[in-house]
């Protein structure tokens, strides 16, 4: 019920202010986040929470699966006002295992709209069949296609105008690929940052 919502509101702002009176003053004042979050719409996967980051400390992107496609108006939207306005110092597409989107982009069966939206995952999969039918069972194969799309939507988001642009005025701009276990919450970072080694 959103009157339950409104109840737990209460009490967080309220816990809030009494372990830090200004705190809500100081968050009115500026928005300055180090990262920018491009994640899955997954409820079990909180950018904040996960990474264990305040309000004002990442400005996040979530849709079905984590992808960036090159006419979203959105998601690119997002991306412009974080690199240039907020001027946020890592980009981070965070994909999971176990992710949904990622099983039915492969599903032989038809869902409608969302089969276009999870296009590039089909395309990944092709374009890494070789390795994905090398894989002993179902399960592996669907996790390596996670990971192997975040390190295509990585690929995606540095190639854009607004990330090259940024790269080349010289600005201090990295983007990463993580992917996080829904079975030991925890996140691992797949190596394939942008500048190269930048994310270790
Ligand atoms: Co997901």
């Amino acid at each position: 019920m959103v009157q339950t919502l409104i109840q737990r509101n209460i009490v967080w702002s309220a816990e809030r202010v009494k372990q830090d009176p200004d705190y809500f003053k100081r968050l009115c004042e500026i928005q300055n986040p180090r990262y920018l979050w491009i994640g899955c719409s997954d409820s079990r996967v909180p950018a904040n929470v996960i990474a264990g980051l305040e309000p004002g400390e990442v400005f996040v992107h979530r849709n079905v699966a984590n992808l960036l496609h090159p006419g979203d108006l959105n998601g690119l939207s997002v991306l412009q006002y974080a690199v240039e306005s907020l001027q946020v110092r890592q980009i981070i597409v965070c994909g999971h295992y176990g992710c949904g989107g990622i099983n039915a982009a492969v599903e032989a069966r038809s869902h409608g709209l969302i089969d276009h939206w999870l296009q590039p995952i089909r395309d990944t999969a092709a374009l890494c069949a070789h390795e994905l039918d090398a894989l002993s069972d179902e399960k592996k194969r669907l996790d390596r296609l996670c990971e192997l799309n975040v390190m295509a939507q990585v690929r995606r988001v540095s190639e854009t105008p607004i990330v090259q642009e940024a790269f080349s005025r010289g600005q201090d701009l990295e983007v990463h690929g993580l992917v996080y276990a829904l079975t030991d919450g925890r996140l691992r970072n797949l190596g394939c940052s942008v500048p190269p080694g930048s994310g270790s």
